[in-house]
């Protein structure tokens, strides 16, 4: 049943709608904020890249954005799977731009659309379509002609796409913003004068596209008016735009880390966070971005890197899969609640910020009318006491307390009242039939690829080519090919077996055959250092050799200035390199080539052929071997992965469409990870790190929308060697729910305007709820109150607690799908006088 009070939010909520999407609103700035219809607003975003999610999820993906409290959805705008041939456009599916920026009108959010079009943002090539490299005469991001051409078309054909679909607000759409370039200022040094030139002619161009609402550049501090420069980093409080009449706006709160093949997993703690956008709010910035609010999936051959894995979670408030990350996205959640109950303070007035001590800041925002809100920052790695207009508050270590009337705290960034949801993974076979799954291996049948050349397309070239100019990135695998003549008295016959081929390549990874077999792999270490060099001992016979060296890409650079001139591939040299000292560089000997495998062009993924073999004897831990099965998925509609465990390198296809590619046996180093990462003090991306000495990444996201009831089909090609009967699906659930809260934690920010006195006294409130609808509280795994330790999963109690904790927590909890608990002694009694006390619980959903 819909109380009152939900009924008028509703209607608000609809009303809400048809204002942003049926009215035009006029966008502008002035050096507080932006003005929408001439009203000053404090504006709370967050990033979702269409690409990385489907339009199954991404309904879900923005309701939830706007449950967490935002107000605008920000994404850019990829410009290589738009036009992934030159002129030949492609907008459907997960690449419908006008479809996402739709739904986000329609749940009533703004979208702030970043054009770029250079992204950087891990995907491929910084969002440049290949084809752009092949253009005669051609830099990119400069001063340059036939660049700015392209810059320009491209540009212009997105400004048109949402001017027909009246999508800027200024013609009663959602975009109230738009983004040209992106950092840039991080780089431009590199071009001499010409960057100068560049940035001045792209602002140009972008103002002369006439959106009607105003246009933004990231880390471009020479930023040209009326472009607003912008701050991105992982703190932004100190920032300042580069003329008075500019708002103080952050594009990139980063919200986590990306994660890299052969790199552990970052994350963020939502201290931290919460903190960073306390921070810059109470210094006088009025709009915010999360990069990422949900990450995603680099599906495909999207990623950029090289490295970059195919998970984009980016320990993002909403996960790789759309669902909650708690307490990140409860906390963060209670952080903008606070921060709009300060919101006409902010708007109406300049901050006065004054010191209370070292590393202690008051910050106050007081309007002509009376109104009044304060911030209270301690920046110490230590907790303090301070004074503040003759009252004394705690602050916690690294955190701000937010008091929407100068004088009541309603939040504390370090005090978490959210709930901390442990997810669990439950693994299935992916033959449901047990009876079927001992015969597991007939399930799978088999096509192996052909070691070196075996498609007509090949070519011969003289010498060594560089990969990216010779594939033009139409597949992550060149062979290079050499047969070569070893004669009966050459010296490396002698002892056959302490030859060594010697390979020097640009990356990024690379597998050598010789006579057929596969003789050593190597691949490069990060994307700072994606060269692979390898010493390889080989047999070579007399007479014919072949040496086939398979060297593949695993997505192309990003970031950096000339990124796109880095290059990959079997550069060389190539040598044979004799015991006694003799030499044979192969480097310029005539080569033969072939770009993509044989199986791409047979339309494998798909899992369409002929060829298929399915007999008992299947395969395993062999290099090139396309594998393919057929699926039922999981019942339900939970999220699904594929746990790959087992299988080397690759790429997988479900119904013909693929998630990714696969690298379980990339593992991270097996040092810098803890698990229990101290959030105080300057963040950076190697802070808080785990899953060390672990594979990077073993779950691959399948999207719901992609796989039938029954008779999907998985194909996988991999490279080195593996046993696809190990694979199986990973299910997400929730394992437990935490909650630990202190006497001293404010109240709910949802009590900040109630009238009951009663309420305002009982203190403050634990409250649990399981995330799915039909789910109830079925046990409480863990309740005390006192001075419990640990955190959600290892709690333990105190010296002091209460013997009556488990049974109150018990009877208000079980069976119901929500409870809220008061944290008092009036509610437990007192275990322990005059020490402080707090209530942690730990319960499951079923
Ligand atoms: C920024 C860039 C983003 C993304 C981010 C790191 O420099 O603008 O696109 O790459 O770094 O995740």
């Amino acid at each position: 049943m819909m109380r009152g009070r939900e009924i008028l939010a509703v209607s608000v909520l609809f009303f809400g709608f048809l204002a942003t999407i049926s009215f035009a609103a006029s966008v502008t700035y002035d050096h507080r904020a932006l003005l929408i219809d001439g009203k000053r607003r404090v504006l709370i975003s967050g990033s979702i890249h269409y690409p990385r999610s489907t339009p199954e999820m991404w309904p879900d993906l923005i309701q939830k954005s706007k449950d967490g409290g935002l107000d605008v959805i920000e994404t850019y705008v990829f410009w290589n799977v738009h036009e992934p041939v030159r002129n030949q456009f492609n907008f459907e599916g997960r690449y419908d731009l006008v479809k996402f920026v739709k739904l986000v009108a329609e749940a009533g959010l703004y979208v702030h659309l970043r054009i770029g079009p250079y992204v950087c943002a891990e995907w491929n090539y910084g969002g440049f379509p290949l084809w752009l490299h092949f253009i005669p005469g051609i830099k990119f991001r400069t001063d340059n002609e036939p660049f700015k051409a392209e810059m320009q078309r491209f540009t212009a054909k997105i400004v048109d796409m949402m001017k027909q679909e009246k999508l800027y607000a200024s013609q009663g759409g959602p975009i109230i913003l738009s983004q040209i370039e992106n950092e840039y200022g991080n780089i431009d040094s590199a071009f001499g004068p010409a960057a100068k030139t560049y940035i001045n002619w792209a602002a140009k161009m972008a103002v002369s596209l006439d959106t009607g609402v105003p246009w933004v550049m990231c880390q471009q501090p020479d930023a040209p008016d009326p472009i607003i420069n912008t701050c991105n980093g992982f703190y932004c409080d100190q920032f300042t735009p580069n003329s008075n009449n500019k708002p103080k706006m952050w594009t990139e709160n980063w919200s986590g880390w990306f994660l890299s093949f052969g790199g552990a997993v970052p994350y963020r703690p939502v201290e931290d966070l919460a903190f960073a956008v306390a921070r810059f709010f109470q210094l006088g910035g009025t709009f915010q971005n999360y990069y990422m609010y949900h990450g995603g999936t680099n599906f495909g051959r999207t990623s950029g890197g090289p490295f970059i894995s195919t998970s984009y979670d980016y320990d993002a408030p909403l996960d790789e899969y759309g669902l909650l990350r708690q307490p990140k996205w409860g906390h963060l959640k209670d952080v903008h609640k606070a921060i709009k109950l300060c919101e006409e303070a902010l708007i109406a007035t300049e901050p006065t910020t004054t010191s209370l001590g070292p590393n202690l800041e008051a910050t106050v925002y007081k309007t002509g009318s009376g109104s009044c809100s304060a911030f209270l920052a301690n920046v110490d790695t230590s907790d303090k006491t301070v004074t503040f207009n003759g009252n004394s508050y705690n602050l916690p270590a690294w955190s701000v307390s937010i008091l929407p009337d100068c004088k009541n705290v309603v939040l504390n960034t370090a005090k978490v009242n959210s709930v901390t949801v442990i997810p669990s993974f439950t693994h299935q076979s992916l033959v449901s039939d047990v009876a079927y799954s001992k015969a597991v291996s007939s399930v799978w049948s088999w096509i192996k690829e052909p070691v070196g050349i075996s498609k007509k397309d090949a070519f011969v070239k003289s010498g060594l080519l560089e990969q990216i100019n010779t594939t033009a990135d139409k597949s992550d695998s060149l062979w290079y090919s050499l047969s070569t003549n070893i004669k009966g008295n050459e010296p490396f016959l002698e002892d056959g077996s302490q030859t060594i081929l010697h390979v020097d390549s640009l990356g990024h990874v690379l597998h050598v055959f010789v006579n057929g077999k596969l003789a050593g792999s190597g691949a490069g270490e990060s994307s700072g250092n994606a060269k692979v060099s390898v010493d390889i001992p080989i047999t070579v016979v007399p007479g014919k050799n072949t040496i086939d060296l398979l060297s593949l890409t695993v997505g192309l650079y990003n970031y950096g200035a000339f990124y796109d001139l880095i290059g990959a591939g079997v550069t060389g040299p190539v040598k044979l390199k004799g015991q006694n000292g003799t030499t044979v560089d192969l480097s310029s000997q005539q080569w033969t080539y072939q770009i993509g495998l044989k199986g791409e062009e047979l339309g494998l993924p798909s899992g369409s052929s002929s060829q298929w073999i399915s007999q008992p004897n299947l395969p395993t831990n062999q290099p090139l071997i396309w594998y393919k099965t057929n699926f039922d998925p999981p019942a339900g509609n939970d999220p699904i992965a594929i746990d790959f465990t087992g299988m080397g390198k690759g790429e997988a296809w479900v119904n013909g469409q693929s998630i990714g590619r696969y690298w379980p046996t990339n593992v991270s180093p097996n040092s810098g990870c803890t698990d229990s990462c101290n959030y105080r003090g300057a963040y950076n991306s190697n802070k808080c790190l785990k899953n060390c000495a672990k594979p990077s990444q073993t779950l691959y996201h399948v999207p719901r929308s992609w796989v039938k009831s029954s008779g999907n089909t998985l194909v996988l090609f991999e490279e080195v060697g593996g046993d696809p009967t190990k694979i199986g699906f990973a299910i997400r659930k929730v394992g437990s729910l935490c909650s630990h809260v202190s006497e001293s934690h404010p109240l709910p920010v949802d009590m900040w305007n109630t009238d009951s006195e009663a309420l305002k006294k009982s203190g403050p409130i634990l409250s649990l709820e399981c995330p799915h609808p039909n789910q109830v509280i079925s046990s409480i795994k863990f309740a005390s109150f006192g001075t419990p330790h640990g955190t959600c999963g290892t709690f333990s109690h105190g010296q002091c607690s209460s013997s009556s904790a488990l049974s109150i927590v018990q009877k208000a909890c079980v069976g119901s799908k929500s409870c809220s608990i008061g944290v008092s002694i009036n509610t437990f009694g007192d275990p322990c006088r005059g020490v402080k006390k707090s209530l942690a619980v730990e319960v499951s959903c079923t």
